[in-house]
């Protein structure tokens, strides 16, 4: 009883998106980086006045998308590409995102909502900051944005000599074993976030992080989102599966391939915070003016909707990948 219910916790934490220490440290590069007004809008939605107000929240849609509650948010974490790596990546967005919805139109949902405190509640204003704070990070993950083999959860590896799978080596093994780090603490995240700031700030991410936000604007969420979504996707032809899934499966990881992949973790983590830092200066700004932002405004129920259905795709037939997706569920142990 004991052992399978720890068993079942280990899965459980292997199965995150980024997981902890790659959230987190994404959310603290965030934080180091924003301007001092967007910190404080950020504190005042999220009721958080502390240092860590971005890490402590960023790893939330997680929980929440395995409760009842949330269970709908389950497919925001994830844009399932049906495209053919290694030969040819690419996102579509009307073939690629789902009927729920995707990581791309949750974005673009959760950037409108955020900026409307006077139209709905705090809380639901509170939820919208901290998916973004999540959905910017899990973007990032190039096998958060691929079809194949349910985003490589289903490619068993090892990965110094444990079972794991290929997406769960990305979101945690691979990150952890870089920092060195068994048992991920927030000052765990908050050390790998200073080390990435140096180098965002004056290191060897100094010359190219202009580039990881050029374009981004929070009046085209939409496509602002694809853009990183397309970024990160290319990175599973030439980094993640440039041989193919014969080469990886149920082979052993922590070696060769931990050696030519760990630089794009490593980066991956780096631009997930500097877009974040970027898009949340530009929500502070626009929140400069909008007085329903100082002091708590009675929701306008009704007036607007922001269910944001109009950012979903056409409907369409569901392919054999998106039948893959809903056969296993959202929330198995396949969690993606
Ligand atoms: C922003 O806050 C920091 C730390 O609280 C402070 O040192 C700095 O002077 C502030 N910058 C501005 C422009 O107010
Ligand atoms: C955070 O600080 C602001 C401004 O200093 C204050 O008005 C607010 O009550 C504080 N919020 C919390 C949750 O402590
Ligand atoms: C991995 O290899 C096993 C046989 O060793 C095979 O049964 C399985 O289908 C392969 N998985 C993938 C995703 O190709
Ligand atoms: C991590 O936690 C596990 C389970 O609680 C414990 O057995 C292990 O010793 C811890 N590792 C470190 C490095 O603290
Ligand atoms: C806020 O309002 C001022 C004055 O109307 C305007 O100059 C400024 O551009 C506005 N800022 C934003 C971000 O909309
Ligand atoms: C937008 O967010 C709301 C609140 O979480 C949710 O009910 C709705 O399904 C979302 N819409 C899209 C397209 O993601
Ligand atoms: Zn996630």
């Amino acid at each position: 009883m004991h052992s399978s219910l720890a068993l079942l916790t280990l899965f459980g934490v292997r199965a995150y998106a980024w997981g902890a220490l790659g959230h987190e440290t994404i959310a603290y590069v965030a934080s180091n980086l924003v301007k001092n007004n967007t910190q404080l809008w950020a504190q005042h939605v999220l009721g958080d006045n502390s240092s860590n107000y971005l890490a402590t929240v960023s790893t939330w849609p997680d929980s929440w998308r395995r409760t009842d509650e949330g269970a709908f948010s389950a497919p925001f974490h994830y844009i399932d590409a049906e495209d053919n790596p290694p030969e040819a990546c690419n996102i579509d967005y009307e073939r690629d995102c789902g009927e729920e919805g995707c990581v791309v139109s949750a974005i673009a949902n959760y950037t409108q909502r955020v900026q409307q405190p006077g139209v709905l509640s705090d809380t639901e204003v509170n939820y919208a900051l901290r998916f973004l704070v999540h959905f910017l990070g899990d973007i990032t993950q190039p096998l958060h944005v691929e079809a194949l083999a349910l985003g490589g959860n289903e490619i068993d590896v090892e990965f110094d000599g444990e079972d794991w799978n290929l997406h769960s080596i990305w979101d945690t093994a691979m990150p952890d074993k870089l920092r060195g780090v068994e048992n991920v603490t927030l000052s765990d995240a908050q050390a790998w976030a200073s080390d990435l700031t140096a180098d965002i700030k004056a290191g060897k991410y100094k010359a190219c992080a202009q580039s990881w936000i050029q374009g981004d604007d929070i009046a085209d969420a939409k496509r602002s989102a694809l853009a990183w979504a397309t970024d990160s996707n290319a990175y599973v032809c030439s980094v993640v599966l440039p041989d193919g899934v014969e080469s990886v499966n149920a082979t052993e990881l922590g070696g060769s391939y931990y050696e030519s992949a760990v630089e794009t973790v490593e980066l991956q983590i780096a631009k997930g915070g500097y877009r974040l830092a970027h898009w949340l200066d530009q929500l502070a700004a626009a929140q400069q003016n909008n007085t329903a932002y100082k002091r708590s405004v009675a929701p306008v129920t009704g007036a607007v909707d922001l269910s944001g259905r109009d950012l979903l795709p056409a409907p369409r037939e569901l392919s054999k990948a998106k039948l893959a997706r809903r056969a296993v569920g959202w929330d198995c142990a396949h969690s993606h």
